[in-house]
């Protein structure tokens, strides 16, 4: 049975911690640490990226400093140190207080999560990013149930983004899902893909995106 590990990672970490975990970064992802405009970001990711080669370091029994990153086209980060055995995917997403980081040795994955947050502009947003069939499915919800599902919507096409790795680079509208059923279901092309749908805490909406059926989910946290 294909397993899906989902790490929780708190992203507000104290400042001992952020240190120690800053310092096992790249020279290349110390630079990226250095461009961030907003210090809350650049704090997001240290804490993120180290906690990354903490987690995968542990796995491929090598020092988190060791873990080598190599990006797709469109920058889905994957690993470039050689593994015996099946070799590990990842995707990681973070929002608000929170990232996960999805690990499995079976196959490509996409993962996001979003924080509940209120969205004034749901409709036009819905009519720019989703499907007129997606669009339509929303709209006849009433009005109240509309921003959770939203959220849903949005993490679900997202994690199918990022497991395809595409990021921007693919029309949104191009690919649907019927939400009438939950877990969401991809529509017509691609049908070895399969949606997992998870809570990653209150108010958040979580997705991951894999191959093929009969998946094992665990959700743990991740204490730094
Ligand atoms: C990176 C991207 C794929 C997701 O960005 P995001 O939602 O802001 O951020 P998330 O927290 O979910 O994911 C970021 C992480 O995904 C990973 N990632 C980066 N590029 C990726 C790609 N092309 N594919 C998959 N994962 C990617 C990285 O680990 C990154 O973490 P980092 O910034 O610390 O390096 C973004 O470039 C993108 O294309 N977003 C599409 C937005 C959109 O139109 N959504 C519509 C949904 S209807």
């Amino acid at each position: 049975m294909p397993q899906l590990d989902l790490y929780r990672i708190p992203t507000g970490l104290p400042e001992p911690v952020l240190t120690r975990l800053s310092g096992l970064l790249s020279p290349d992802e110390r630079v990226r640490a250095g461009r961030y405009q907003f210090e809350k970001d650049r704090r997001r990711f240290m804490a993120t990226r180290g906690a990354m080669r903490t987690i995968l370091g542990a796995l491929l029994g090598l020092a988190p400093e060791r873990v080598a990153f190599r990006y797709g086209e469109q920058g889905k980060p994957a690993l470039a140190n050689a593994r015996t055995g099946s070799p590990l995917y990842f995707n990681l997403s973070d929002s608000g207080d929170w990232a996960v980081l999805g690990i499995t040795t079976d196959g490509e994955i996409g993962v996001d999560i979003e924080a509940l947050r209120p969205i004034p502009e749901i409709r036009s947003i819905a009519e720019r990013f989703f499907s007129p069939t997606e669009e339509t499915w929303l709209r006849a919800l009433p009005l109240h149930e509309q921003p959770w599902a939203f959220h849903r919507m949005w993490t679900c096409k997202e994690a199918y983004l990022k497991a395809v790795g595409s990021g921007l680079s693919l029309d949104t509208q191009s690919f649907a899902f019927d939400f009438t059923v939950k877990p969401a279901r991809l529509i017509g092309a691609d049908p070895g893909w399969t949606m997992i749908e998870f809570t990653p805490a209150p108010a958040y909406a979580g997705a991951a995106c894999v191959l093929g059926q009969g998946w094992e989910i665990s959700l743990r946290d991740w204490a730094p």
